[in-house]
Formats: C-alpha cells, structure tokens, sequence
C-alpha cells in the first residue's frame, strides 16, 4: 500500500460541457487539486471567465462525486493585461498561461509578437504572478522545445524575479537548461518519461500518443526520467492530460493531446516503484510544485496499491493513454 498525501497535477486540461463531466471526476478521484489550463474554444483571458470555468468545474465535480476533496487552480490566458486586471485577478489565479499563436490545440489568441509582451511580463514579476509557458518555437518540430529556449533565457535576463514555468519539458537540452536558472520549474508529463518519437511514428501511426510537444529521443526521455527518480527538487508533475474524442483523433488532421488522468498516479507509482524509488514519488507529486508555487493544497490522502488493473478502452468519447493495458498499481476504490 501507498498513500499519497495531496498529490497534485500541476497542468491539466479538463474542457467544458460534457467532456468536462466526463474528465473532471477522474481528476478528482486521484489529485488535490489541479492547475486547470485556460485554452478553452473561447480563451480564459477576463476574471469572469476564470469565475464562471472554475464554477462550472466545481459544479462538474460535486455533481459526480459530492463528498470528494477537490481544488481547480485556475490560470489567465496570457495577453497583454493591465496592472488593474491583474491586482483583481490575482486571489483567484496560480499563474498566466503563455501559448505561442497556433502551436497548439486550441492556441490561436497567442502571442504573436514576444517583442510586445515585456509590459504585462513586468507586470507579472511585479506582482509575483507565476509566468506559464508552452515553450515550442515554429521551427522544425524536434528543435521546437530546444529553440525556445533562446525565449526563456531574454525573460530570465529582463525579469530575474519572475516566477517561471517550462511547462511539459520533453528534452534533455530544457533539463539542462532548467539546471543553470535557480529561478524556473518545470513540469512533466507522464507520457514524456515513458514515451519516444518512435511510439508515435516509428511503426503505424498511433493518434493517440501524437501530443504536443511531441515525445523526442530515447536520449530525452531517459534524461527526464533520471532527473525525476532522482528527486530533481524543480520538476513537477503536470499532466498535460488533454482529453479529445477518438472521431478528432482517429482521422486525417488528429488533434494534440493525450487524455491520461485516470491513469497517471498508477503507472508513476509503477515508473517509481520499478525503479526502486518509491520514496521519491511524494516530491514530483506535491512537495515540488508547492515549494515553487508557495501555495498550500487541501489535505487529501489517496492509496494506492500494488494489484493488477487493465485500463478501459474508452472513458465516454476519449480513449485513455494505455487503454487496455493491464498495470500494476491501482487506485485504491478505483471504479474499474
Ligand atoms: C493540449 C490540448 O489538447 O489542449 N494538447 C497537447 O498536445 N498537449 C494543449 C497543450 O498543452 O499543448
Ligand atoms: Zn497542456
């Protein structure tokens, strides 16, 4: 048995409407609380928007599951604020979430111009918001996380006290990069520590497991993976579960994203338990993201244990990462 206090997922995507009912309550079975990402068909980029999303997950949630011990931390989409919107945003936000335009699902009110974007990032540090940020330029696609690094390292320069997130790392070159500047986190994903280039595209293409930033290298993915067994005090976990329904990934033009709440705790605690470092497993799951969000989660204790499970082949419209996989942790009271 494992009990796990508060953990957290620290990048999530939970949708509205239906998706939303289907997603949220499988988040809320295994986490805390959760950084509920803003790129919705219409952007979370006003304070009443951040409150009307965070009441309809809060309704999603209680809906399900009454009693369960849930917090969506909510994010602003990031555009260029004033100091006013921010002051009122603040008691209810963890962060700003950065998208470059385009380069991702549902990213197309992103920035365009990172020349124009210093007032509200001075803003930011001023305030000591949490600066989020999917850090891919537009290049080829296996250098986009490595070229925007150049992106960071002007923002590290201009605002040394700027609260700082590479969020989903997913190469070797963002860990090391992460290691010279005392001031960022990152946060990982489950699927970048188990999966390469090849798991997508090496044989038949698997929609699937397409995501962006895409998974790299067995040399990025091994990299990741001893840093967070290591107990790398600045990697977080994130999810980055994206849930799509399977008609928008089983087709031509497959969307980004791959859907893995209600598998993540189990297949990390089999990761880390493998690994014969179990022990570490609380610091990626709390302890980290709290140190550098400075924030306090509410207590929640969730068990898991070491009893084989085989994970459904769809949650409503979404196939789950590792559908029909059999692992070896479950959730303990897990409805499987
Ligand atoms: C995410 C989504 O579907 O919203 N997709 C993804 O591939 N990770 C957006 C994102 O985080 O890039
Ligand atoms: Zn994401």
């Amino acid at each position: 048995m494992l009990s796990l206090q508060s953990p957290l997922d620290m990048h999530l995507h939970l949708r509205e409407q239906d998706m939303l009912r289907t997603v949220a309550p499988l988040t809320a079975k295994s986490f805390a609380a959760a950084v509920v990402m803003p790129n919705l068909l219409q952007p979370v980029n006003s304070l009443d928007k951040v409150r009307a999303y965070c009441s309809a997950i809060k309704g999603a949630i209680s809906t399900a599951c009454e009693d369960v011990v849930f917090t969506p931390w909510m994010t602003l989409f990031f555009r260029n604020y004033s100091r006013a919107e921010l002051i009122a945003a603040r008691p209810e936000i963890i962060g700003v979430k950065l998208y470059p335009a385009g380069i991702t699902t549902q990213s197309e009110a992103g920035v365009r111009d990172f020349d124009a974007i210093a007032a509200t990032v001075a803003l930011l540090e001023e305030l000591d918001i949490p600066l989020l940020v999917h850090g891919e330029s537009s290049g080829f696609v296996m250098d986009r996380e490595a070229e925007f690094l150049q992106v960071y390292a002007d923002l590290i320069r201009n605002f040394p006290r700027l609260r700082l997130v590479m969020e989903h790392i997913s190469t070797a070159a963002a860990l090391e990069f992460l290691d010279k500047h005392e001031q960022m986190a990152a946060t990982v994903t489950l699927h970048h520590l188990m999966l390469t280039l090849d798991d997508m595209a090496g044989g038949l293409l698997q929609p699937h497991l397409f995501c962006k930033p895409i998974a790299k290298t067995p040399r990025d993915r091994d990299a990741l993976r001893r840093a967070v067994l290591a107990g790398h005090p600045r990697l977080i976990f994130g999810s980055d579960s994206a849930p799509h329904p399977r008609h928008t990934k089983e087709c031509c033009g497959c969307a980004a994203g791959i859907f893995s709440a209600p598998v993540a705790l189990p297949m990390l605690a089999q990761i880390f338990d493998q690994a014969g470092r179990l022990e570490a497993l609380q610091a990626f799951v709390r302890d980290n993201g709290l140190r550098f969000y400075g924030i306090t989660p509410p207590d929640k204790t969730v068990c898991l244990q070491r009893k084989p499970w085989r994970v459904p082949e769809n949650y409503g419209p979404v196939r789950p990462f590792l559908a029909g996989e059999e692992l070896q942790w479950q959730l303990v009271d897990a409805e499987v």
